[in-house]
């Protein structure tokens, strides 16, 4: 039984806010930006815009490269299982965010479900939903999105926090196949890999999927939940925001990048070398350089977007695969690797192995 990734798409807002027009209200400036975390612009949702709105507009562009000889309607009817990964749903988790997105789109058979598991959300997402196609004869298709409105919840006078983030979706259709060979041992490029003829898996083939809840104090929103709710008369000094220790947050994810690299390839059996490209979660592109250091992988094989969107949590995973993907950059039988990092603490990975033909 494979897993595959048959259509890919994203969306951001219209709205591109550049390092200097944060600089015209900040104590701020182009130049610390881009040399402490790579960041030249983000995409900022205006009021009207809220997580099902992108979540949507991605899962669209998914579902009709899955399905382009479907209406938008037909395409949405093949789709089993919604599952958004998202900390900024348009509510407090009530409804969520998947459910409103199933309802938008019209996808009736399908269940829906949100799931938390900050920036490492869409690898936890791509896992469960695979598990959960696994797990009964009736699911076929499930909508994997990665979406954050983070730019709702920032203090938009701590420069240490909101210079970071940006807003955006990213979407997949996961198919469930019983095929479970990559054409004749070649991909279209004549590149053999590690493929070694019948017998190999294609999809989704790995995940490793850890959680250190001891450091959520690093990267938390405090006020809004049962812990911390609103009560009647009160009122707010600042919006509800995020609040980070951006240097524990930054040893973790170099820690946590290191690890998740060198446990997926060990539990796959491959060398670093089989893989065409890594799909990091884009925080910080020091992150990046310091753990390609410590493992020794040239950095080229990391692909970075966070120059155009910044931060954009469980979103920036899905984004860069539908660039890349759009972009012809991956090829039918390439291995990829993804790896993520973020609130909970929570850290994971996947080795996929592409199956869109061109
Ligand atoms: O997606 C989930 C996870 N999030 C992350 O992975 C973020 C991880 N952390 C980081 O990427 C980095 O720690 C940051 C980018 C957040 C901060 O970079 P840093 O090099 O660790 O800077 P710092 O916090 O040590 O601050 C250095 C200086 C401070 O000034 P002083 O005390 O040295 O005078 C800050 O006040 O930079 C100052 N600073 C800024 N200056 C201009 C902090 N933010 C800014 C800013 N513009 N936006």
């Amino acid at each position: 039984m494979n897993f595959e990734i048959i259509g890919t798409g994203r969306a951001v807002p219209p709205r591109k806010v550049t390092n200097d027009a944060l600089a015209r209200e900040l104590d701020t400036s182009d130049e610390w930006i881009r040399s402490h975390t790579g960041i030249g612009s983000r995409y900022i949702a205006g009021e009207e815009i809220a997580n099902s709105d992108l979540s949507a507009a991605a899962a669209k562009q998914a579902l009709s490269m899955a399905e382009p000889a479907l209406t938008p309607e037909d395409a949405a009817m093949t789709i089993d299982l919604v599952i958004v990964a998202t900390v900024t749903g348009d509510h407090l988790g009530c409804p969520s965010a998947a459910c409103i997105v199933q309802d938008k789109l019209g996808a009736k058979k399908a269940a829906a479900m949100d799931l938390a598991a900050g920036c490492t959300g869409f690898i936890y997402a791509l896992e469960t939903a695979a598990g959960l196609l696994m797990m009964n004869n009736q699911r076929k298709r499930a909508l994997v999105i990665g979406c954050e409105v983070l730019s709702k919840f920032i203090d938009w006078k701590d420069r240490a926090t909101c210079v970071l983030f940006g807003d955006g979706a990213g979407a997949v259709i996961l198919e469930k196949t019983e095929d479970s060979t990559v054409g004749n041992g070649t991909n279209d490029t004549g590149n053999t890999g590690d493929i070694s003829g019948s017998g190999v898996k294609n999809g989704l083939l790995q995940s490793v999927l850890y959680a250190d809840g001891s450091g959520g104090d690093h990267l938390i929103i405090r006020k809004g939940g049962s812990r911390n709710p609103f009560k009647a008369g009160e009122t707010l000094e600042k919006g509800i925001h995020i609040e980070m220790n951006g240097q524990a947050v930054y040893n973790f994810a170099v820690k946590a990048v290191t690890e998740t690299i060198a446990g997926l390839i060990a539990a796959e059996g491959i060398s670093v070398n089989d893989i065409k490209k890594i799909i990091p979660h884009q925080a910080n592109a020091r992150i990046i350089q310091a753990a390609a250091k410590r493992l020794k992988i040239p950095e080229d094989k990391f692909y970075m977007n966070i120059e155009e969107y910044a931060n954009t949590s469980a979103a920036s995973i899905p984004i860069a695969l539908d660039e890349l993907n759009r972009k012809g950059e991956l090829q039918y039988g390439d291995l990829i690797m993804t790896v993520g990092f973020g609130a909970g603490l929570t850290y994971g990975g996947n080795i996929i192995r592409w199956s869109i033909k061109k």
